[in-house]
């Protein structure tokens, strides 16, 4: 089944670590599997999770706003606590915090209301199931994989009954989360600590699939997954086939009363235009507050990068990759026609913009935004070698204040010149 097309001509979707770990702004689950905060103390926080100004309509508002066609919320994370009311035991915020709902299904009705797809992230790994730690990788990557007692079985102490209930708890949830909220993407995590065939994952993609075969699937099904999925390191080289790099607004997945780090509109702009340049999408994490609402810091960068991404929406949605390097300093898209090329500016462009080795006659190039047509000419080469694209800086008042992107109207599809200038 060929992934639904929707998901590489997004672009941009939002990524929410919403969990108790907000309560007292530790990190997700890790912060009771390093032994970090006592396990106690870290379940304590469901005991003080409130969810009191949970409004996922504005959630959508702000991710719409932002230029996101999708989201991804943490149905449930690595510490086994379910954000919907589900019914294989009761680690739920619903059975067992001051919350007391369902926080997933106004989540994706928001969604849905303002036509963003809707993606729910839920970890293979459960470090708080009684049947969890009752397995062991046979090729662990990591000491700590192996003897960390919310991970692994002791050696000796495996228990393949345990292990096929929890196979069993973890298609029920899945399960659950297929029927009652029908899910465009479902984003999976913690693969790493079990086998493909530990896990069953023939098994759980043939249940998601008969339960809706449009559903799009990360690389964290491993073998059936339909995305490649590069997290917080951004890829030099484009990874094969289609990909998503999810980063952090600041240095955290979730909330942490300490991360002021955060990214700057600039950097995220280059983020997404790089990322877009190389034919991803982006999939740009913010971490809610325990009472739901996105730190201001955090919402405001969306709504900067908003702006850029409204400006240049040509630019953005529905393009593929643009030129490799060597053509134009900076990244670039190319419309799905394949006749207009996205040249992407993040400085003020000084007297020309050069663009090198494009065979195809130009017949336009304007700014995006203002409009304004660029005076350009073709200076050089000999024989197959094409001569440079000088096209004229724009004025300072159509230079945007993040990156500037230039359309580049083509006579044809884009042919290239990619040898070392001789015959
Ligand atoms: C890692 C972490 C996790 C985070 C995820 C996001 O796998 O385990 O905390 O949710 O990255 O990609």
């Amino acid at each position: 089944m060929p992934m639904q097309p929707w998901f590489r001509e997004a672009k941009l979707g939002v990524f929410l670590h919403y969990g108790v770990y907000a309560v007292d702004g530790v990190p997700e689950s890790w912060a009771f599997y390093h032994g970090d905060v006592p396990h106690e103390r870290y379940m304590s926080q469901l005991g003080r999770f409130t969810a009191s100004a949970y409004d996922p309509g504005e959630w959508a508002a702000v991710f719409a706003r932002a230029g996101a066609r999708y989201a991804v919320l943490t149905a449930r994370h690595h510490d086994g606590v379910a954000l919907w009311d589900t019914g294989q035991g009761d680690l739920s915020v619903v059975a067992r915090s001051p919350a007391g709902r369902d926080l997933v299904a106004p989540y994706t009705e928001a969604l849905r209301e303002r036509g963003l797809k809707v993606g729910l992230y839920y970890s293979h790994s459960d470090w708080n199931h009684p049947d969890y730690a009752t397995a062991v990788h046979p090729q662990p990557h990591d000491e700590e994989m192996r003897t960390n007692p919310y991970a692994s079985a002791r050696p000796g102490q495996e228990d393949p009954e345990a292990w096929a209930r929890f196979l069993a708890y973890r298609d029920a949830q899945v399960g659950e989360l297929v029927t009652r909220f029908r899910p465009d993407l479902l984003w999976f995590d913690g693969e790493w600590e079990r086998s493909e065939e530990q896990w069953g994952l023939s098994a759980l993609a043939e249940l998601i699939l008969a339960g809706n075969p449009d559903t799009v699937l990360n690389a964290r099904m491993l073998s059936h997954g339909d995305y490649a999925t590069p997290e917080q390191g951004v890829p030099v080289v484009a990874p094969e086939g289609p990909w998503e790099l999810c980063l952090t607004v600041n240095d955290s997945w979730g909330f942490q009363h300490h991360d002021h780090r955060h990214k700057s509109v600039r950097q995220l702009v280059r983020h997404l235009a790089e990322t877009i340049g190389m034919g991803g999408n982006l999939l740009l994490a913010v971490g809610p507050r325990e009472d739901g609402t996105i730190p201001a810091e955090q919402a405001a960068r969306l709504e900067g990068l908003g702006e850029w991404v409204a400006k240049h929406a040509a630019a953005v949605y529905g393009t593929v990759a643009g030129l490799p390097a060597g053509h134009h300093y900076g990244p670039s898209t190319l419309s799905a026609d394949r006749r207009t090329l996205y040249l992407m500016c993040f400085d003020a462009p000084r007297e020309t913009v050069s663009l090198r080795g494009l065979r195809t006659p130009v017949k336009r190039v304007r700014v995006m935004g203002s409009g304004t047509a660029l005076e350009h000419r073709v200076v050089g080469g000999l024989g197959g070698v094409p001569g440079v694209l000088w096209i004229d800086a724009p004025q300072a008042e159509d230079v945007d204040a993040y990156a500037t992107v230039l359309a580049v109207e083509l006579d044809g599809e884009p042919e290239l010149y990619r040898g070392t200038g001789r015959d």
